[in-house]
């Protein structure tokens, strides 16, 4: 199990433990966090699932590959820190990240 805070945009914060191996979209639909709505299910289609990572995780974290990179010309307010969280795993060395959802999904 890791650990997972997903802040809303009403600045509510969500701290889940996770598995491992669950993507942090998963993790936000299922446990009802607004402003995740991840339409086409985590086939990094859609860029409904939005985030910004925290600025203390973004090294951690990584770029995103061509594919989502692609994907997140579609997502609104995009900044340097987005993701979609479809395509972020859980790992040990996630344990504890950080993610902010935006005020809307595209
Ligand atoms: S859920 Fe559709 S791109 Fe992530």
């Amino acid at each position: 199990m890791t650990k997972l805070s997903i802040i809303a945009f009403d600045g509510t914060r969500h701290e889940l433990e996770v598995q491992t191996g669950s993507t942090v979209m998963e993790n936000a639909v299922r446990n009802s966090v607004p402003g995740i709505e991840a339409e086409c299910g985590g086939a990094c289609a859609c860029a409904t699932c939005h985030v910004y990572i925290d600025d203390a995780w973004t090294a951690v974290v990584g770029a995103p590959e061509a594919m989502e990179e692609d994907m997140l010309d579609f997502a609104y307010d995009v900044r340097p820190t987005s993701r979609l969280s479809c395509q972020i795993k859980m790992s040990d060395a996630l344990d504890g990240l950080v993610v902010h959802v935006p005020e809307r999904q595209a």
